[in-house]
């Protein structure tokens, strides 16, 4: 195996494909290594430029000062009108050609430093990447970016395309010693198959027709290389995988499941079975875009019908029934992040595999790696851009491959649960075997049980509110009053709890996240207890709390917001800190210099400069009271 950094095996070597399939391939390089005109001459070269765009791509060439009516083949890519005058590629874009052997679909992924993100998405379905670089410079950061994000994508064949042969005569010491250097980059990335081909993509040296200005050449051109090059057919070999993205129904007996397959084929009469549950039944029918068809093939959109009626539903994954994926809720992971807000571990975020949504969260983030250097660094948050080995929860388990063997079962993305806003391109590497080998302990004096005893329903009261905004102070005058009335309960206190359990964390965005998960697990377990929970944090950010309230169920978390305008905290500075952080000498505080996310819809307003302390802490208890938290309170009955 080779040791590689990824530390993958590369993917099972089957011969070359010959001809056959749709190839889908990736451009990637810096800048100005001649990209578009790459794209622009393979499109030309293969003929596939309509007369119209030709005689326009004269005057354009014309017009942006082209030499001797020579043509600008980068203007031929119909991007957006910045492009064509910055000459820099800045979104992805699609692009098709066809040879008489094959079609393709070429993903134009950007060169920018800040467009990892597109580079991620056009390589996520891509075989092949095309990897420039300009003969002059040789392999740069970006040529070892891209490599390594095709890589951690799943791409394992690339060609290094050497451009701009012409501006270095031809020099085959040139082109060897970049060719290898590229390839121990590619060893360590785990790239399989590397094929260097010198180019001048400007005047078609090698692209579709063989230069006779590098006799000393022997290998292929780009056009051979894109035409042998595997397809999908590694994903058909595989055991059958489809995610339901929806189930189908018509009349009273049809039901037809819908989906893309992920990996493997499936045919008449084969065994499959909900991976989930286990339940299995025969296909009876395979139906694909043009009707009926004896067999279905990974990349292959159809629709199923089996003999038996088992329970599935959209999110559900059909596999072989001999030979199911295993299911995990907690795996090893990379991720691209590719949002401006920053990644931190302990926040709660929703997790899209397939046609599957799982809210679960990052717990740990292992390290982060260094694309350009390919260093493992410790982060404490990942920013956009960046990419990082984490560890992942999620609330239930979900059928998984490594993404290394099935892209589709072992892709997923990150959404913001707030924003709805994709945040995140993860690829699974493994499941941690430690969530196997724990198992939730069923306690015979449960829950209930404990509940019954105190005769009271435990609940969460979370105050949430500024430094200094009077949380303490009625969270303490609540309890009071709730122990006067003979009620179990327990506070957990912002300064306290960072004596000891938090003792660790400071207040940058990472730490308070890792704050309110403790806490928020710590007033679960003491729910469990049978207690009421008085919670007093500052917890600025709604994610946090949000995810606090889903740990613990709607109806026993109560969010109380503790209203007191920033001047007010100011003016009254119990402990002298907004002083302290107006004079600089505290980092990232609260309503100073750290933000306070105030809540959306809490349960309860509390304007402290409405009414004293002593007021709003009995309408604390009058709500608890409303809600039936204080009666008599037996589960049994
Ligand atoms: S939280 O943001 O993580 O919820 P927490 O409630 O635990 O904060 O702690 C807040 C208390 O720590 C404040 O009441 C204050 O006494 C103290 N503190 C010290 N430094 C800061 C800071 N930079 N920002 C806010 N509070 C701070």
């Amino acid at each position: 195996m080779t040791d590689n950094l990824l530390n993958r095996q590369p993917a099972q070597s089957s011969p070359p494909q010959d001809g056959g399939g749709l190839l889908r391939l990736i451009t990637c390089g810096s800048v100005d290594d001649g990209k578009s005109t790459l794209i622009g001459r393979l499109l030309y070269d293969t003929g596939s430029v309509p007369e119209d765009q030709l005689r326009r791509l004269a005057t354009d060439s014309a017009r942006l000062g082209g030499v001797d009516g020579e043509l600008d083949f980068s203007l031929l890519l119909d991007g957006l009108e910045a492009e064509r005058e910055q000459r820099i590629t800045i979104d992805v874009a699609y692009r098709f050609f066809a040879t008489s052997r094959r079609k393709f679909i070429i993903a134009d992924c950007p060169g920018h430093e800040q467009y990892t993100r597109n580079m991620a998405t056009g390589a996520s379905t891509a075989s092949l990447a095309v990897v420039l670089c300009d003969a002059r410079h040789g392999v740069l950061t970006q040529t070892r970016r891209h490599s390594f994000i095709a890589a951690l994508m799943g791409i394992r064949q690339v060609v290094l395309a050497v451009n701009k042969m012409d501006l270095v005569g031809f020099d085959p010491t040139r082109f060897g010693a970049i060719a290898a250097e590229y390839r121990q980059l590619a060893e360590r990335l785990g790239l399989a198959r590397v094929t260097a081909i010198p180019l001048a993509a400007k005047h078609g040296d090698n692209v579709a027709k063989p230069s006779a200005r590098t006799p000393w050449y022997q290998g292929p051109t780009l056009i051979d290389v894109l035409e042998t090059a595997q397809t999908e057919a590694a994903e058909a070999a595989l055991p059958f995988r489809m995610p339901v993205q929806w189930v189908a129904r018509a009349g009273l007996d049809f039901r037809g499941y819908a989906g893309t397959v992920a990996a493997g084929t499936v045919r008449m009469n084969d065994r499959v079975a909900n991976v989930a549950s286990g339940a299995s039944s025969r296909v009876k029918r395979i139906v694909g875009f043009e009707g009926d068809r004896a067999e279905a093939r990974a990349g292959d959109a159809t629709l199923l019908e089996l003999t038996d009626q088992i329970d599935l539903a959209r999110g559900d994954v059909l596999a072989a029934a001999d030979a199911p994926p295993e299911l995990t809720d907690q795996f090893a992971a990379h991720v691209v992040w590719m949002h401006e807000q920053p990644l931190f571990a302990g926040r709660s975020y929703l997790f899209k595999s397939g046609a599957t949504m799982v809210a679960g969260t990052v717990t740990e983030i292992r390290h982060r790696v260094d694309v350009n250097s390919f260093e493992h660094i410790a982060a404490r948050s990942l920013q956009q851009n960046e990419v990082a080995l984490v560890h992942v929860a999620l609330a239930r388990r979900i059928p998984f491959e490594p993404y290394a063997t099935d892209r589709r079962l072992g892709g997923f993305i990150v959404i913001d649960r707030l924003s709805n806003a994709t945040v995140a391109a993860g690829m699974i590497e493994h499941s941690l075997r430690r969530a196997d080998n724990l198992r939730w302990q069923t306690l015979t004096v449960d829950r209930a049980a404990r509940a019954a005893l105190k005769g009271q329903r435990p609940a969460v009261l979370w105050f949430t509110g500024l430094s200094g905004s009077g949380k303490s102070t009625i969270a303490n005058l609540v309890e009071q009053k709730l122990h006067a009335e003979g009620r179990h309960t327990y506070i957990l206190d912002g300064d306290n709890i960072r004596h000891g359990l938090s003792r660790d964390l400071g207040f940058t965005e990472a730490d308070r996240v890792e704050n309110i998960r403790r806490v928020a697990e710590a007033a679960r377990l003491f729910v469990d207890a049978g207690l009421i929970v008085l919670v007093s944090f500052i917890s600025p950010y709604r994610a946090d709390r949000d995810a606090a309230r889903a740990l613990l169920g709607a109806d026993e978390f109560i969010e109380i917001f503790v209203d007191t305008p920033v001047e007010e905290c100011e003016r009254r500075d119990p402990k002298g800190l907004y002083r302290k952080a107006r004079a600089g000498g505290l980092q990232n505080f609260t309503g100073v210099t750290a933000p306070y996310e105030a809540p959306v819809a809490p349960d309860l307003t509390l304007l402290t400069l409405e009414a004293p302390a002593e007021t709003l802490a009995e309408r604390v208890v009058d709500a608890l009271r409303e809600r039936g938290f204080l009666g008599y309170y037996d589960p049994a009955i």
